[in-house]
């Protein structure tokens, strides 16, 4: 594989939470402390020295336990998150599907929020608008696209996300988990649809908790436990690992 071939390179990537020591009752209370600079943190490390690289057309899982770090590193990627310290490079365009409903407005309708996330993915009006019909048509939701999205389900939420997401194939796809919200017919259309894109040159990143998915959909998976990458390699071996 030559390094043309790389997409997503990570570089001793970590990240650092600074919690309160203490639960501060009110913000008064808080600027009060701070010009004091009595208030304390408890540094918590999300991330440790992480490095990873991923390359064109690989499908990349990640797993771990609750709290291992995995949405943290999916926002490193999707650039939501600075990391404290270490680089983090991409060679692409990210269509990051990271937690439900970011990126959409609950106050506006289906149809709205797909203008809206849209844009955010960088496409153009006449671009969506073009485009819509079809995007309705693979979340099945063309009885409710003119209803305010506070109304959905979060199966629905996650079906209209996938969909504008994925309408056109993206260079760099990130999931967090909502593969696993939509309902099993939904589930095999969005699997079909991530495999549709392998070979073609895009990348993806999942994450989800299910190892039956990971299994079926990557041809390598990460480890990460107490934010450590503890180990990277094929499916099976890893995923073995991880359940002993
Ligand atoms: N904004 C934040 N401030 C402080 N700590 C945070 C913040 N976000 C996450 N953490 C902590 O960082 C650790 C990693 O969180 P992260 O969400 O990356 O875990 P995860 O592997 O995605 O877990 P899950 O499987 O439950 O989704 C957790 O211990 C969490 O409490
Ligand atoms: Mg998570």
């Amino acid at each position: 594989m030559t390094d043309n071939d790389l997409v997503i390179s990570l570089a001793d990537v970590s990240v650092r939470y600074r919690v309160p020591h203490e639960r501060i009752p009110t913000i008064k209370e808080y600027a009060i402390r701070w010009l004091r600079r009595r208030i304390r943190y408890q540094d918590f490390w999300a991330l440790r020295s992480v490095s990873l690289e991923v390359h064109r057309n690989e499908v990349l899982g990640i797993i771990g336990a609750n709290g291992a770090g995995k949405s943290t590193l999916l926002k490193v990627v999707a650039r939501v998150l600075q990391p404290t310290s270490g680089r983090v490079r991409l060679w692409g365009r990210v269509a990051p599907l990271l937690e439900l409903g970011a990126g959409f407005d609950p106050e506006l309708t289906g149809r709205e929020n797909i203008f809206l996330n849209g844009t955010i993915l960088g496409f153009c009006r006449n671009d969506i608008a073009g485009r819509i019909d079809r995007i309705v048509e693979f979340a099945g939701l063309e009885e409710f696209i003119d209803a305010p999205l506070r109304t959905y389900s979060s199966g629905m939420y996650a079906r209209l996300g996938f969909a504008v997401a994925t309408d056109i194939r993206p260079e760099i796809l990130i999931i967090d988990e909502i593969l696993s919200v939509g309902d099993a017919a939904f589930q095999e259309k969005s699997f079909d649809r991530v495999r549709s894109f392998l070979g073609d040159g895009t990348t993806v990143l999942l994450v989800s908790h299910s190892l039956d998915q990971i299994a079926r959909l990557c041809q390598r998976v990460a480890w990460l436990q107490h934010g450590e990458l503890v180990t990277v390699g094929p499916p099976d071996e890893v995923i073995a690992r991880y359940r002993a």
